[in-house]
């Protein structure tokens, strides 16, 4: 599960087995001691993951190497079994966008963010997993599919992924693609982490908003997923609306059961 804020006195307190948390590695960047010794309390009875959402990869932008001083600070704080960040861009020329942009997809793109996905493992030190947008707009320039390029990037950083079964049905709709063909495309060996949430659908098409528990179609694309990378490990992301945590852990369980159930689970 995503440690979220509301839910955090309850997991203190209660200790659910829940096997571990992923945290937002940019919301402890620039706190105080405070938050931090909650955090501690989470880690010493938890794994966790970092999951980010500023190393701005698919900028032109130089990396932010106060950013990742920081970040750096908290890998070393909290050993988190992984970090990641997604396949985008959030600022250009130092203005922040505060949303997640898509890259074209073109080998100079591919080219662009795989080395700087090179640069930032270089600077963190270890290998990173990198995580598929959701989308709405399609570049003219596009010369592949989002799969190959997604696959394209990872293979030239040599980074591993997090593959968000929800963003891959999300733009199936919205774009008009395959999601199976999607999933099938992806390199198994990389697959680390797979995300699952909610989405809304609005005036003709779908926003990933995370606001509301997995739909059918996605937990149908997620067994399929669950055959194909079953060494991945899944989390359930929820950020509005955010309802109590038994409703978000008995999402995460349903996800577990699917992943016991699958005959490709030893
Ligand atoms: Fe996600």
């Amino acid at each position: 599960m995503g440690l979220r804020s509301p839910h955090l006195s309850y997991v203190l307190e209660a200790k659910p087995p829940v096997p571990w948390f992923e945290v937002m590695g940019d919301n402890y960047l620039h706190q105080g001691e405070i938050p931090h010794r909650t955090l501690e309390k989470v880690r010493s009875h938890y794994p966790v993951t970092f999951h980010c959402l500023g190393m701005n990869l698919g900028s032109t932008d130089p990396l932010n190497d106060d950013y990742f001083k920081r970040l750096s600070e908290l890998i070393d704080r909290y050993q988190p079994q992984w970090v990641s960040d997604h396949l985008c861009w959030v600022a250009s020329k130092g203005l922040q966008s505060h949303d997640l942009l898509p890259l074209p997809y073109t080998d100079e793109a591919a080219d662009h963010a795989a080395s700087r996905i090179l640069q930032a493992q270089e600077k963190l030190g270890r290998r990173m997993l990198i995580e598929n947008l959701s989308g709405y707009l399609r570049f003219n320039q596009s010369q592949m599919t989002e799969w190959e390029f997604v696959k394209a990037v990872a293979q030239k950083a040599d980074c591993d992924l997090l593959l968000d079964i929800n963003n891959i049905y999300v733009n199936s709709e919205n774009l008009r693609f395959d999601p199976y063909a999607y999933i099938d495309a992806m390199p198994v060996e990389r697959v680390k982490e797979m995300h699952l949430a909610g989405h809304l659908r609005a005036e003709g098409i779908l926003v990933d908003n995370h606001g509301s528990t997995v739909c059918d179609e996605v937990w149908d694309l997620y067994r399929h997923a669950v055959a194909r990378f079953p060494q991945a490990a899944t989390l359930v992301e929820w950020d509005l609306n955010i309802p109590p945590f038994e409703t978000v852990w008995a999402e995460a369980q349903k996800a577990e059961n699917i992943l016991k159930d699958s005959s490709y689970v030893a």
